[in-house]
């Protein structure tokens, strides 16, 4: 092999290539090369420094002529959370397709009332799932370079409400129902949070929470194979989005106490309407349709509402525990009555 030619250009630089005396070796662990195995040395989240509006991502060399984007978050406490970087990766090994995972064929068998109960809730879920991937993105572009797995994972997030999106609207067309009627508030408390903490508790620990109590109930509400699989695959992402927000929670009281009570007046407003997207779950079509699918039928009315009461119950101190475990467990004296009454 000729040798490579010496380069003596007198234009050429080179410096560049000496900047680092730190080489960084990552090593695969037994998931494969993720971002926890190259969150290393001065690229670690703990080597955070300050954030700078640019897009120089974390352990980069600023560049004095680097133009400055907006206005992102320049502390960390705004928007991390411990568990991001082994959320995204699961959120790319466990994506799913509901073309493909979703057994279609096991719809046909369901009795009238009981299709439309199950359109009518698809469309409720549409209309939220849709929501549900609007707000994160509001603030994707909040979230500084410093801190781009949280990115990272709100782009997954955004993925997984995308499918959940079509795949409730595909289960209200695909069996002769249809989309039934729409929501009433579009989630106003979530659409307008203008703070990243105020997004993620009002979003990922209360309505994602409700949410996620409802589909773990999917096995009681769907009487077919399909609806029943739509439930449990739907509720794997949404642990995920809920494993997010209780741990940014948790992050932000450990780091920055002094946001409890700001924290605590987000909830006030949002347990005034009885508690994110599960508000939508007191429309009266909305309501009717649970009880009818939890029943069982039509003529199973009662039986249907005392099992809507046990799920109120079970969302709303699921919820409770899930703040607890962040570390706001002083919630529970200030919950508003629309929840209290529902508390164990
Ligand atoms: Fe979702
Ligand atoms: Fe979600």
């Amino acid at each position: 092999m000729a040798a490579a030619p010496v380069l003596t250009e007198p234009t050429l630089d080179l410096s560049w290539l000496d900047l680092y005396e730190d080489p960084t070796n990552a090593t695969p662990g037994k998931k494969g090369l993720t971002l926890k195995e190259i969150n290393l040395g001065r690229y670690a989240d703990s080597a955070r420094g300050g954030g700078d509006m640019t897009y120089r991502l974390r352990g980069a060399t600023p560049r004095p002529g680097a133009h400055r984007f907006g206005a992102n978050y320049q502390s960390k406490a705004e928007v991390w959370s411990d568990n991001c970087l082994m959320l995204y990766e699961e959120a790319v090994q466990r994506q799913w397709s509901s073309a493909r995972d979703i057994p279609w064929d096991t719809l046909g068998t369901l009795p009238d009332p009981m299709e439309r109960a199950m359109c009518q809730l698809s469309t409720m879920l549409t209309e939220v799932e849709f929501i549900a991937g609007d707000v994160p993105g509001q603030f994707l572009a909040e979230v500084s370079a410093q801190d781009f797995e949280v990115g990272l994972f709100l782009m997954s997030q955004i993925m997984d409400e995308a499918r959940h999106t079509e795949v409730f609207r595909k289960r209200a067309l695909a069996n002769g129902g249809g989309l039934l009627a729409q929501g009433q508030n579009g989630l106003r408390t979530l659409i307008e949070a203008k703070n990243f903490t105020e997004m993620s508790v009002l979003m990922h620990v209360q309505a994602e929470g409700f949410v996620q109590s409802m589909f773990r109930l999917g096995e009681m509400i769907g009487h077919t194979d399909a609806d029943k699989r739509i439930f449990r695959m739907s509720a794997q992402d949404e642990s995920r989005h809920l494993a997010f927000g209780v741990m940014h929670l948790k992050y932000v009281l450990d780091t920055e106490p002094q946001r409890r009570e700001e924290i605590h007046h987000y909830l006030d407003k949002a347990d005034g309407d009885g508690g994110g997207a599960s508000g939508d779950v007191q429309l009266q079509e909305v309501f009717e349709s649970l009880c009818i699918l939890l029943g069982g039928g039509i003529d199973k009315f009662d039986e249907g509402l005392q099992k809507f009461l046990v799920l109120r119950k079970r969302q709303v101190n699921e919820y409770m525990h899930r703040l607890e475990v962040a570390g706001l467990g002083d919630r529970r004296q200030r919950v508003g009555p629309l929840l209290a009454q529902f508390l164990d």
